[in-house]
């Protein structure tokens, strides 16, 4: 299943438009949350946090080591990990916006020689072959132009025996394309992997897996309870941001939520470039 076609500048100036508000409402991340069920009351920051952690524990990081979080987002994530493993972190991304806030939450917290930013396509790294010890991509897979390129790219720029770990949407059910489609359109998503093919795409690419799971039931499964927790914020988003802005990023992602909620899986996946 295909959308339209998506390059790095258009999808740059995507997140400049949705990150501000989704940065202030996730703190920093801008990826699914995780609540293990409806009696789960877990804030939004929290149930967020849940998939960093969920994501980037099955790196395996040591301190020193050196990560690569392609498609960093506005940087949460490379401040927790230089702040929780010790290692050094490279964000690139599309979105000025993003990189401007990334650069900011590093200097606020104390990290920003361990922590670095900077404007980078995962099409064509400007890194030489096996500089990084491990490769993060949390849910930016899913808006690169070609992925069998961009894993092929990942895998140049780590070393052998490096591990990456990404997690991503999966397509689990298309019995109502049409409610997928607008999922799909709403995200810039060129395309909807199923796991199997999430994992023949890493294959391909020369990696070796070592995990994967697919978690939607308690990722996608549980968007009343963002709906929820994003409603509650509504007076206070609207205060800092404006009525309009408001309006305009929930009709913004109005498609995201077309789907059922077992139609759209989340797949966490780890895999290695093999030794040699
Ligand atoms: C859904 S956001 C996830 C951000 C971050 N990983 C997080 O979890 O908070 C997708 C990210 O991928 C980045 N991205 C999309 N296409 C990219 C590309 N071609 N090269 C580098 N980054 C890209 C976007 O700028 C954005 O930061």
């Amino acid at each position: 299943m295909t959308a339209e076609a998506v390059n790095p500048d258009d999808i740059g100036r995507h997140y400049d438009e949705r990150s501000p508000i989704g940065d202030e409402l996730r703190n920093g991340q801008i990826h699914m949350w995780y609540w293990y069920d409806r009696e789960d009351d877990a804030t939004l920051t929290e149930a967020v946090h849940r998939i960093t952690r969920k994501v980037t524990e099955t790196l395996g990081l040591r301190p020193g080591e050196h990560v690569l979080d392609a498609g960093c987002g506005p940087g949460e994530t490379a401040v927790f990990l230089a702040k929780t493993y010790g290692v050094e972190v490279t964000g690139v991304n599309v979105s000025a916006f993003e990189l401007e806030r990334a650069h900011e939450r590093a200097r606020d917290a104390h990290v920003a020689g361990q922590a670095r930013f900077q404007y980078g396509d995962f099409m064509a790294l400007p890194f030489p072959d096996n500089t990084f010890d491990a490769v993060l991509a949390l849910e930016s897979l899913q808006n690169a132009p070609e992925l069998d390129q961009v894993l092929r790219e990942l895998f140049r720029v780590l070393r052998p025996g490096g591990r990456i770990s990404f997690s991503d949407f999966s397509l689990e059910s298309d019995r109502e394309p049409e409610r997928v489609a607008k999922f799909m359109a709403t995200l810039r998503l060129d395309r909807l992997p199923t796991l199997p093919q999430w994992l023949d795409h890493l294959r391909a690419a020369g990696f070796a897996v070592e995990e994967y799971t697919q978690c939607g039931t308690r990722v996608f499964g549980r968007k009343a309870k963002y709906v929820e927790a994003a409603m509650a914020r509504h007076d206070e988003i609207t205060a800092k941001f404006g009525e309009a802005a408001v309006t305009e990023f929930s009709r913004n992602h109005h498609g995201f939520f077309a789907p059922k909620k077992d139609q759209i899986g989340y797949v966490v996946v780890s895999a290695r470039k093999p030794y040699r």
